[in-house]
């Protein structure tokens, strides 16, 4: 059995956090390697001198760091480093690997305010019992109030009685297709859109028609004419860091995109996942016009994409119907997992996050205006992703071919085309993703390296 290098002083704090701490060092320095197993309970306890529910502590501290875990009738067995990592994104310290392909928040250590709300929750069994039982579909009006009062604090006037739960907003958005498309119908999108609404449109046989756009948006006087032509059932749009482009409508802009929904009598999906992120913008179309927009976010971009919550805000009149449809589908989004956002809220934890991810994303984008300011670049405050248009030059299949070879993972921007589109030359860069800044700035570098590269001679037949 491993004995185990630790020393404990009076005065450095509880004892089983000195315990965890020195097995975090041994660890991290290579003397306890993967599947070490750890002394037993009273082992450890004899050789320090402390009791064995002091162990009891450390190991439970050193697992909820991701330390070590806890084999059922095997032991504590130091975790491998790959275990260790609480991110898909694991970078190979042999060769750059970046990954620009997900808009995913920066990585924060989120264990924390986690493991505080779930103990606040277990701390009263009173109310985890009622998180274990079926509720209404649209979730626990308590829940619906304080996240609907949160986001009237984030400057989006919604209402708990028209707010239904989701498990993130592309259920959300699967949700309202059901309920309000059919096979057939017709959506009118950005000209360039999220994939995951292309996706869902091919699933539901939905068309797509993709509406001119410029750098703020859609382009009101062409929406009007595809709403003509089109006749459609719905509107999409992103009007908060639109996705790819990077573009924030303004509030006149905003209007205007509203007085055709209202000429046309058409309602209007509102994607603001991306919504919060902005310290400041102009009002969500929500606010303007609550009867005429379907509002669909999560906590996905400015929380934590794991929680799977997100939310859809909907007119009176389809209120019943959107609840049917969730009922329909899974009956209800999971209240324990609402019930925890509502924890995190409540505790400023929600808060706090949304500030460390904006600071954060201010000095990744700094960066990036460093390494790629001289290239076609759209940047926007806090945007997760920018949105790069390829020099003259550079063909987009290969300049993306060169870049995975090195170990660079981004979107072409044929993943945001409705089908039967144009394919601009353009790329789109997740700067919120790389594991942190160090490994953002490696691979921007390397990327400016295949932008700066001189054109292939020769031609094929
Ligand atoms: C515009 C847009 N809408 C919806 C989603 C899906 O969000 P969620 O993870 O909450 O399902 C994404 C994810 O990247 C997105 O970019």
């Amino acid at each position: 059995m491993t004995m185990l290098d630790i020393a404990l002083s009076d005065g450095a704090g509880p004892r089983y956090k000195q315990i965890a701490d020195q097995l975090g060092t041994l660890i991290e320095n290579g003397t306890l390697s993967a599947n070490t197993r750890l002394p037993t309970h009273r082992a450890l306890a004899d050789q320090l001198g402390v009791t064995v529910g002091t162990i009891t502590r450390a190991y439970a501290e050193a697992e909820r760091r991701g330390l070590v875990e806890a084999r059922v009738g095997a032991g504590t067995y130091v975790c491998s480093q790959n275990e260790q990592h609480w991110t898909f994104d694991t970078p190979d310290p042999e060769k750059l690997e970046c990954h620009f392909g997900y808009n995913v928040p920066p990585l924060l250590d989120r264990a924390d305010m986690l493991s505080r709300a779930m103990q606040r929750l277990t701390a009263n069994p009173a109310k985890l019992n009622q998180l274990m039982l079926y509720q209404l579909p649209e979730g626990i009006m308590q829940h619906r109030q304080v996240v609907a009062d949160w986001l009237t604090s984030q400057g989006v006037n919604v209402e708990a009685d028209r707010l239904l739960f989701s498990s993130g907003a592309q259920h959300a958005t699967q949700m309202a297709l059901n309920a309000f498309c059919r096979g057939g119908d017709t959506l009118l999108v950005e000209k360039y859109t999220y994939p995951g609404l292309i996706s869902l449109a091919r699933q539901h046989q939905i068309t797509l028609k993709p509406v001119e756009m410029d750098e703020e948006g859609i382009i009101p006087e062409a929406l009007d004419t595809a709403c003509k032509m089109y006749q459609p059932r719905l509107i999409y749009s992103m009007p908060t860091l639109q996705n790819p482009t990077t573009g924030t409508m303004s509030l006149e802009r905003r209007q205007a995109i509203l007085d055709v929904c209202r000429k046309h009598n058409l309602y209007l999906i509102e994607d603001e996942v991306n919504g919060l992120l902005p310290a400041t913008r102009p009002e969500p179309l929500v606010n303007l016009d609550p009867e005429q927009v379907i509002h669909i976010g999560a906590f996905s971009k400015c929380l934590a994409p794991g929680l799977r919550v997100g939310y859809i805000h909907v007119p009176k009149r389809l209120y019943s119907q959107m609840a049917n449809t969730l009922q329909n589908h899974s009956w209800m989004t999971s209240p324990l997992l609402t019930g925890i956002t509502t924890e995190l809220i409540q505790a400023g934890d929600a808060d706090r996050v949304l500030l460390q991810i904006r600071s954060e994303m201010k000095e990744r984008l700094a960066i990036t205006q460093d390494i790629l300011g001289d290239y076609d670049l759209r940047v926007s405050e806090t945007c997760f992703h920018v949105w790069l248009t390829l020099p003259d030059h550079l063909r987009l299949g290969e300049f993306v071919a060169s870049a995975s070879k090195e170990g660079i993972s981004l979107k072409s921007a044929e993943l945001f085309v409705p089908p039967g589109g144009a394919v601009p030359p353009a790329i789109r860069l997740s700067v919120s993703s790389p594991t942190n800044r160090d490994v953002l700035k490696k691979g921007l570098l390397k990327i400016r390296e295949l932008l700066e590269q001189e054109p292939m001679g020769g031609f094929a037949l």
